[in-house]
């Protein structure tokens, strides 16, 4: 193996306080998970976005190992001989004894290296494995458990490949970083078996915690009071459960993604995260700092377009004065709050027709669930739109050739001449097209359990039909965005981008990328809730999170009507706000995204290898604690100028005069231009840090 550059913790920008070197020399990083270039949810998108950072690190040194999934690896890696003599030799070995595990470079950001092992291939080892598994920690895992069976591959197959690295003549130190139970069997298996080897368990939720909330449970007054294994017993899981736990108590170092989903493993795992590690984004910077709102500009009216697609016949508001929430992500009714958003959607739909708003609010619900395609009403509309189109521009042609050819002979057109007959047929033709007999679908997919479905069961409960006395509306669409799909043809970043609010009133969600740190980066304001790893985050370093566009909902201290309430207050003042408050929230909440930049929180996951390393190789490597250290302390003001409170905005109100109004607009065009000049002399945010590290 050869060795490892050496590495300077300063050259990581915004990290200049870390002065001291911390020698990598000779030191490999494997970071094992699941959703290692396979999509799943959250997880996926923690390894993918942090893979620059750690490449920029580790260098040569630094392998993601996840499982071979095809259509995965045929759109995302390319696969390339092992560059590692080491790794290469283990491979071979592997591979020559009945493995298949493949060596490439993921085609992301820090093009890391990747070791993918296709555990289907060597299933003919389970029944073995099982009972290894059975003989040395105690642990049945039932045949039925399919997941729970590619997890005891998955493991074995990681502990053999370490295993065989260590046995290289000049073995280095290893630190393995395992993400989540389904990787966690790996990290069991290589303490069991006395590798040496520095382990990092890190997971982004607990199972327990995750079923529990998902059921009718007061989970967070009982946390200290269930009996693990009971609950876990009843719900089936027992095994997985035990899987977590042993690796969250083998490993050297334990982390989880927030504090409150700290409480949660201390009391259901029964170990104390020894550090937090916040995730983060890439952020992108635009030279031209307004550029992110022409964006949004740019998407929204892409949105605009599906929305005259899909309600065409039924177009009776104006969509200029229509606002875009959404919910996104994996498909976790209650945890993730859709069950409230509906509800308050049905209190906003009152409270905006009782108060004669012209405002039309569109939800959009992107879970993906089991379909079997889109539906024919959906596909219909965005083909009736694209005819109405392909109608305008024939007469548009007709009508320019006219106009031209009086032009040529030097005359003014007589305008009422200028449409003639068949003009008038095919436009009539094509307004007859629009005609529809039933309301705009509700869900853009066939879905395959349409009865039982929660979304759509509330829908039906509630009555947002998408009818024309409706002042919201609902779009589910049972399936993640793509930029290829024939009805949306975007992808989900350009999505987030076009909406006005991501509105995520989860019950349960140790972080939260959709709701909060996606939206955040984009300049999107959003509503998250304090049960929320983001949203506590958001509210330990933000003096007044609402002026930002950082809504964050109480769903700890307050029943469900209660939070239903609240949400729909926060909506309806949303819909209250004029454009212009909008766009200088959005220029607000733009402005958080440093803080959730991997250049500033990746330092806990960096401390995270320091402190394994030092446990692992105390005779090698020190760890000073104080190096976790965290932000604690550091708060973003209160925006200095007025808050965009809807309270101040006259514009609603029909007392005041055109003289008021336009000093009004004049004093917003001011704080616009003032927030423009604080955006542009942004300072780079660095936060407090008194970690040190010596080697
Ligand atoms: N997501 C996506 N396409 C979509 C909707 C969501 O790729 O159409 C992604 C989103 O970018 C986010 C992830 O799904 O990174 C969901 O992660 P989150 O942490 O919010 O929740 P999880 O599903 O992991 O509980
Ligand atoms: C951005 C664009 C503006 C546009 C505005 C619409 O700020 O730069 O040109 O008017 O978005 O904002 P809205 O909140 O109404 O979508
Ligand atoms: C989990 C959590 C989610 C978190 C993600 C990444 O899937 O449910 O809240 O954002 O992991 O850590």
């Amino acid at each position: 193996m050869p060795l490892a550059r050496s590495l300077s913790v300063t050259s990581l920008s915004g990290l200049e306080e870390w002065d001291e070197e911390f020698d990598l020399e000779d030191a490999v990083l494997f970071e094992i998970a699941w959703e290692v270039a396979n999509k799943v949810g959250g997880i996926y998108t923690v390894i993918q976005t942090k893979a620059r950072l750690t490449a920029e690190e580790w260098g040569e040194n630094y392998f993601l190992v996840g499982p071979y999934v095809e259509s995965n690896v045929r759109t995302q890696v390319e696969l390339i001989e092992p560059t590692n003599p080491v790794l290469k030799r283990t491979i071979d070995q592997m591979n020559a004894s009945g493995c298949k595990i493949y060596f490439g470079r993921w085609l992301i950001e820090g093009s890391p290296y990747v070791v993918l092992i296709d555990v289907g291939f060597t299933a003919w080892s389970l029944d073995r494995w099982k009972r290894e598994l059975w003989e040395h920690c105690g642990i049945g895992v039932p045949w039925f458990d399919r997941e729970a069976n590619d997890a005891v591959l998955f493991g074995f197959l990681t502990a053999w490949l370490l295993g065989e690295v260590t046995q290289s003549e000049e073995s280095p130190h290893i630190v393995a970083h395992f993400h989540e139970w389904l990787a966690g069997l790996g990290l069991v298996l290589c303490r069991q078996r006395q590798l040496p080897i520095a382990t990092i368990f890190t997971t982004h939720a607990t199972l327990l915690g995750r079923y529990l909330c998902a059921g009718s449970v007061d989970f967070y007054n009982n946390l200290a009071q269930f009996n693990v294994d009971k609950e876990a017993g009843d719900r089936q899981i027992y095994h997985r459960y035990c899987l977590e736990r042993a690796a969250a108590h083998c490993t050297h170092v334990f982390t989880t993604v927030s504090q409150i989903t700290a409480i949660e493993a201390e009391h259901l795992l029964k170990r104390k995260p020894d550090i937090i590690t916040p995730n983060g984004l890439n952020v992108k910077k635009f030279s031209a700092m307004h550029e992110f709102q022409n964006l949004h500009a740019q998407s929204k009216s892409r949105i605009q377009e599906f929305v005259r697609g899909h309600f065409y016949g039924h177009l009776d508001f104006n969509l200029d004065k229509c606002l875009f929430l959404f919910i996104a992500g994996r498909y976790e009714f209650s945890n993730k709050g859709a069950d409230v958003f509906l509800e308050a959607l049905a209190r906003l739909n009152y409270l905006l027709r009782v108060n004669h708003s012209d405002v039309t609010v569109i939800a959009f619900f992107i879970m993906p669930a089991r379909t079997n395609n889109f539906n024919v009403e959906t596909l219909k509309g965005q083909a009736v739109r694209k005819q109405l189109w392909d109608t305008a521009q024939t007469v548009k042609e007709r009508f320019g050739k006219k106009l031209y050819e009086s032009l040529l002979v030097g005359q003014l057109p007589d305008v009422s001449k200028m449409l003639d007959k068949e003009d008038f047929t095919i436009m009539k033709r094509a307004i007859f097209a629009t005609q529809r007999q039933s309301q705009p679908p509700v869900c853009t997919h066939n879905m395959l359990e349409d009865s039982s479905d929660p979304i759509l069961s509330c829908v039906r409960r509630i009555g947002l039909f998408n009818s024309s006395s409706d002042r919201v509306k609902i779009i589910f669409h049972p399936e993640f965005l793509s930029s290829t799909s024939p009805l949306l043809p975007m992808d989900y970043e350009e999505f987030v981008r076009g909406c006005h609010l991501g509105v995520f009133p989860s019950y349960y969600e140790p972080w939260g990328y959709t709701p909060g740190t996606e939206c955040t980066v984009m300049g999107i304001p959003s509503i998250s809730t304090n049960l929320s790893g983001f949203g506590c985050f958001m509210e330990e370093h933000i003096a007044d999170p609402s002026a930002y566009g950082i809504y964050i909902l109480d769903r700890r201290y307050k029943g469900v009507d209660e939070s239903c309430n609240q949400l729909t207050s926060f909506l309806f003042q949303f819909c209250k706000q004029s454009r212009r408050q909008r766009i200088i929230q959005r220029n607000r909440t733009e402005r958080l995204s440093d803080l959730l930049d991997w250049r500033y929180l990746g330092r806990f996951y960096i401390a995270a290898r320091h402190m394994a390393l030092a446990k692992a190789f105390p005779d090698t490597f020190i760890y000073e604690p104080e190096e976790t250290a965290s932000t604690a302390g550091f708060r973003y003001p209160r925006p200095a100028s007025v808050p965009p409170s809807p309270a101040l905005s006259r514009h609603s109100s029909p007392h005041h005069s055109e003289a008021e109004d336009n000093e009004e607009d004049e004093r917003y065009d001011e704080e616009l231009e003032a927030e423009k000049d604080r955006v542009n002399i942004r300072q780079p945010y660095t936060m407090p840090v008194k970690n040190k590290v010596s080697a």
